[in-house]
């Protein structure tokens, strides 16, 4: 198993390090792994000038599967935008092909309290969010700035979905929901957007080949205020790439932390890139603050969807859990009662759990 581990930037070396302790541990207890880093990101600019250097993007299409830190920090934001960090996220998931973004939001009984929702509204949340990623107003063309007719400057983007790439997210979409609670709901904004009674259309169709799973459709301001209302009443969503963006930031914090949510994205042969929900948080890089788990749980991610290896997974899975109910916390899980943990003091938790 070949893993391109691509720390970026912020706290992103802090979590990945912890990440790859747990790696050592899978590797010294036989797992097959060979892992290399690369720059990436701001990191990647400031070895190379661009935010996925060739060796890095070369590195990530010769390996199984990817390993992301965060990346992105304030003193890039003055960079041009195809310097910048964010251009190398979006970049990899173009030239990777990974247009499945799979974004769990699983609420861990032991951090009920930790949700800034009432307890009986999200315990026992379990909401799979599959975002497309590849596609949409994130990479439509064409985009940019013009004057118009009336010599005023304007900004444009352009909204659009592919047939096949509706039916290929559709499909992950109702696959996943089979496996799950067998209801998949298709977010979109039918009643405005053009491309999403293209979308409505194309996913009702695709649904004629997955008869067990019940299929409705919510308009995205419902469904972001459905996710804060009744959040459990979702089993999978399937949605594109903006919307998805928006509401699987609001589902995380359905679940206590931002800082506990993994995510995989992947491609058509579930070759995966995965990387934890949050970013770089430049406010508490070095200070020993950060939440491993989410990085962590991206791995038990990535030994389930890449390499088929549900056993190991569940390890992690299974330590991560004890973890918590042993109250240990780190400083972005809000809850009384619990032990305070460091960054790494979280990954040695863990470590003696696997
Ligand atoms: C995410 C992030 C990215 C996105 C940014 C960093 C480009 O918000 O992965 O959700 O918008 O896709
Ligand atoms: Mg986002």
């Amino acid at each position: 198993m070949k893993i391109a581990v691509l720390a970026g930037d912020g706290i992103g070396p802090e979590i990945i390090a912890e990440a790859m302790k747990v790696l050592q541990a899978l590797a010294s207890d036989g797992l097959k792994l060979e892992l290399e880093q690369a720059p990436f990101g701001g990191a990647g600019y400031d070895a190379h000038g661009d935010p996925l250097p060739e060796a890095t993007l070369r590195l990530a299409k010769a390996a199984d599967a990817v390993l992301c830190g965060a990346v992105g920090g304030p003193q890039y934001d003055v960079l041009p935008r195809a310097q910048r960090p964010e251009q190398g996220i979006l970049r990899i998931r173009k030239e990777l092909g990974l247009f499945a973004n799979l974004r769990p939001a699983v609420l861990f009984p032991e951090l009920v309290g930790a949700s800034t929702l009432k307890p009986e509204i999200v315990s026992g949340l379990d909401v799979m969010i599959i975002r497309e990623l590849t596609g949409d107003i994130y990479f439509g063309e064409p985009r940019g700035r013009r004057v118009n007719a009336r010599q005023e400057r304007e900004g444009f983007d352009t909204m659009l979905y592919s047939e096949p790439e509706i039916r290929r997210i559709a499909r992950v979409g109702f696959t996943t929901a089979m496996k799950r609670g067998r209801k998949l709901c298709s977010v979109d904004k039918e009643n405005v957007l053009e491309t999403s009674r293209f979308w409505r259309e194309v996913v009702t169709d695709v649904a004629k080949d997955y008869p067990q799973v019940t299929l409705t459709h919510m308009y995205v301001d419902n469904a972001a205020m459905q996710l804060v209302r009744a959040p459990k009443q979702f089993d999978v969503i399937v949605t594109g790439n903006m919307f998805g963006d928006i509401l699987s930031d609001e589902a995380s914090m359905l679940t206590g932390s931002i800082g506990m949510l993994p995510s995989a994205s992947l491609d058509e042969r579930s070759k995966g890139l995965y990387e934890p929900v949050h970013g770089s948080a430049p406010d508490i890089v070095g200070k020993n603050l950060a939440n491993p788990l989410a990085t962590i749980l991206s791995l038990a991610m990535m030994l389930r969807y890449t390499f088929n290896q549900d056993e190991a997974a569940k390890r992690i899975e299974d330590a991560v859990k004890r973890v918590l109910a042993q109250g240990l916390r780190t400083a972005d899980i809000q809850e009384g009662g619990a032990r305070k943990v460091g960054t790494a003091e979280m990954g040695d938790a863990v470590l003696a759990e696997l």
